[in-house]
């Protein structure tokens, strides 16, 4: 079977649309094919303010959050990064490969760090991608499922297995991305030049958490287009399409036949639809990801199963790349 790896940071507490149709979607999909180690990524929660206490309940939420969604902890690993000391222990001899020119064209890095300016920035905000890396090189994974945004970390990944590989021998297989088509990029409701994103104004994005009235509403507020007609046009009609799209990720629909089904219909329609839709598809999920946090015990249970499980093929990479390296091994 195919490995697969992939992992979300649990720093908003809820995930939002985006993240489920970019990335959890392939994830649950993924199960029945592929070995799957899926982790909640606390270590990368940090590269930027965080807040202790808020952190050890949003890494709860989230892994509560991913069961919820259909991630089966009885077929996948599902587990929480801190507790697999593996991945940092790659990422200091990844780090020593890195070059400092190619971290710094990280697009992601140069994004983040606008605010307090690299200078201000932590240096494991610019490390990041390379904890990254070492996430997926050390399961050895085949498929990375996550979305575009995701891209350039996942080229960085290659580069760094492939230079070692040269150097040091045949030890990593080379990840593929594995993007899916349409809902790669979800965009903002209040601003669809810009991706979903939970560090943008809430009222853009559809957080899975929240009240489903809520994401009704800011479904029926999003910003549409200029003109009346429903038909999706990325170039010029980013927001209208973004509804489209979102609207066929979830109802399995084709985008072409919504076209047909809301022609001569207005915006108004299509939003009030969708509006159905999201919430059908976001309460469920609110409600099992409650019952899942009132067992708080049995959560723990899960994914001390799922570390363990994963510390088996993470600590076998580290012993071979340890060795080849040249580390001493301790007697
Ligand atoms: P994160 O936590 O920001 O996002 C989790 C996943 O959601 C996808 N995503 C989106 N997809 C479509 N449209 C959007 N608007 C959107 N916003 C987010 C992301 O592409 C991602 O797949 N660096 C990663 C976490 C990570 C990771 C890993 C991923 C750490 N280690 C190893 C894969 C493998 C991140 O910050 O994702």
């Amino acid at each position: 079977l195919p490995r697969v790896l992939s992992g979300i940071q649990p720093t908003a507490g809820s995930f939002h649309l985006g993240n489920y149709l970019g990335a959890l979607r392939q994830w649950v999909a993924l199960q029945d094919t592929a070995e799957a180690f899926y982790c909640v990524v606390d270590q990368h929660a940090i590269t930027m303010d965080w807040d202790p206490a808020q952190l050890r309940q949003n890494t709860l939420v989230s892994a509560a959050q991913l069961v919820a969604l259909g991630v089966d902890p009885a077929r996948s690993s599902l587990f929480v990064q801190s507790h697999v000391p593996e991945h940092v222990q790659l990422s200091w001899v990844l780090e020593c490969l890195a070059r400092f020119g190619e971290a710094s064209r990280m697009t992601q890095f140069k994004d983040k760090s606008q605010r307090e300016g690299a200078a201000g920035s932590s240096v494991g905000l610019f490390t990041y991608p390379v904890l990254q890396a070492a996430d997926i090189l050390v399961y050895q994974a085949d498929e990375v499922p996550v979305g575009e945004d995701q891209r350039q970390h996942l080229e960085l990944t290659r580069d760094l297995a492939t230079r070692f590989n040269g150097r040091f021998g045949d030890t990593f297989t080379l990840p593929a991305a594995r993007i899916p088509q349409g809902a790669a990029k979800i965009l903002d409701l209040q601003s669809p030049e810009k991706k979903m994103s939970k560090s943008l104004p809430p009222a853009g994005c559809v957080f899975l958490l929240d009240d489903p009235k809520t994401s009704a509403k800011k479904i029926r507020s999003a910003v549409t287009d200029t003109g009346r007609e429903v038909v999706a046009d990325a170039e010029n009609k980013p927001g209208v399409t973004n509804l489209l799209t979102i609207h066929s990720a979830l109802s399995g629909i084709p985008v072409p036949e919504l076209e047909e089904r809301f022609a001569g219909r207005g915006y108004g329609d299509l939003k009030k639809e969708l509006a159905e839709v999201v919430t059908d598809f976001v309460a469920p999920v609110r409600a099992r990801t409650q019952e899942l946090l009132d067992d708080r015990a049995e959560l723990e249970r899960l994914l001390a199963g799922g570390a363990a499980r994963a510390r088996e093929v993470a600590a076998a990479t580290v012993a071979t790349v340890y060795d080849r390296v040249g580390f001493l091994r301790p007697a």
